[in-house]
C-alpha cells in the first residue's frame, strides 16, 4: 500500500489558480490514502481547504492540525468546527479525535495535533516569539510564565489523548504510523540543516508527545513506529531508539509539495521520494 504525505502546505499563501493547480496535481500520485501533518490554512479557511482537498482526492485522508490552522481564531472554535466537519465527511479523518485506523493487516495510523509545549530549551529566557502568541486567542496577552504553562497543558492534553491510542495500535499491529504537527523530539526539530537551538526549541518541539511515543515504543519493542511531523519547515530524520523513526517535513510558504510517497509492503515501511 502507498501513503502520500503532505505537511505545512499553507494553502492561504496561494492564489485561487495556484491552489487549484496544486490540488489537481495530487491526483497523479496513485496512493491508497493521504496523511497530512498540519498547517493547511488559518482559522477562517481551514475547514474550506480541507473540504477542497476532500473533493480532489479519491481516497481517505488522515489529518492533524498545526498551529497556523488556529491563527486569527481560537483553539476552541477551530476544534469545534473541524470536529463537526470531520464527523460528516466520509473521506476526511481528524486523527486527534479518531481511534487508531487500520490501514492494512499489520499497519495502523494514529495521530494528534500535538503542540509545541514550551518544555525543551529555554522557554522563559528566549527572546524568540511566535505569531501564535498574538494570533491565537487562548495564547494572546499572557506574561511569559503563564504562556508557558498554557503550552505545557496543551502538550499534556495531546499526550493524554495520544498515549492510549498508541498502546491500542501497538498491541494489534507490527507497524504504527504516527502523524503529529510539532516535532516530538529535540533531535527532530530540524531547521535549515541543524537541530533547533535552545531559543527555538520550546516553540518547535512537543516533549509530552515524544515521551508518550517513547514509553509505548519501549513497552512494544517489536513494533516499529514511523513518526511524521512538520512545523519547522526543514527536512530531516531522527531515530530516538531502534524501533522509532521520525521524519520532519520540508516546507516553503507558497510552494506546497508532496513530501513523500511511503510504501508499506507488509513487512517494512519504506520511504520513496
Ligand atoms: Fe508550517
Amino acid at each position: 500500500m502507498k501513503l502520500g504525505w503532505l505537511s505545512d502546505i499553507h494553502l492561504n499563501f496561494l492564489d485561487d489558480a495556484s491552489r487549484g493547480r496544486f490540488l489537481e496535481s495530487l491526483s497523479v500520485h496513485p496512493v491508497d490514502a493521504w496523511l497530512l501533518s498540519g498547517d493547511v490554512g488559518e482559522a477562517t479557511s481551514i475547514v474550506g481547504y480541507l473540504q477542497e482537498l476532500a473533493r480532489e482526492i479519491q481516497v481517505p485522508m488522515y489529518f492533524v492540525l498545526g498551529n497556523h490552522d488556529f491563527y486569527r481564531g481560537s483553539i476552541r472554535g477551530v476544534v469545534a468546527e473541524v470536529a463537526s466537519m470531520a464527523r460528516s465527511s466520509d473521506r476526511l479523518a481528524w486523527l486527534t479525535s479518531a481511534d487508531p485506523e487500520p490501514l492494512a493487516a499489520n499497519v495502523a495510523v494514529v495521530g494528534d495535533d500535538g503542540w509545541a509545549d514550551g518544555r525543551l530549551g529555554d522557554p522563559l529566557g528566549t527572546p524568540v516569539e511566535l505569531n501564535d502568541f498574538y494570533l491565537i486567542e487562548e495564547l494572546t496577552g499572557h506574561p511569559r510564565a503563564e504562556l508557558v504553562q498554557r503550552l505545557n497543558r496543551l502538550g499534556d492534553h495531546a499526550a493524554a489523548r495520544l498515549g492510549p491510542k498508541l498502546e491500542d495500535a501497538a498491541e494489534r499491529h507490527a507497524h504504527v504510523v504516527v502523524v503529529t504537527h510539532a516535532p516530538p523530539f529535540e533531535g527532530a526539530t530540524w531547521h535549515e540543516g541543524e537541530i533547533s537551538s535552545p531559543d527555538w526549541l520550546p516553540w518547535f518541539s512537543c516533549d509530552a508527545v515524544g515521551s508518550a511515543i517513547l514509553r509505548c515504543a519501549e513497552t512494544h519493542s517489536e513494533t516499529r513506529f514511523l513518526v511524521l511531523c512538520g512545523h519547522t519547515h526543514s527536512p530531516g530524520q531522527y531515530s530516538p531508539r531502534p524501533n522509532v523513526a521520525v521524519l520532519t517535513a520540508r516546507a516553503t510558504y507558497g510552494h506546497p509539495v508532496v513530501q513523500a510517497v511511503i510504501e508499506l509492503d507488509g513487512s517494512s515501511v519504506a520511504r520513496a521520494a
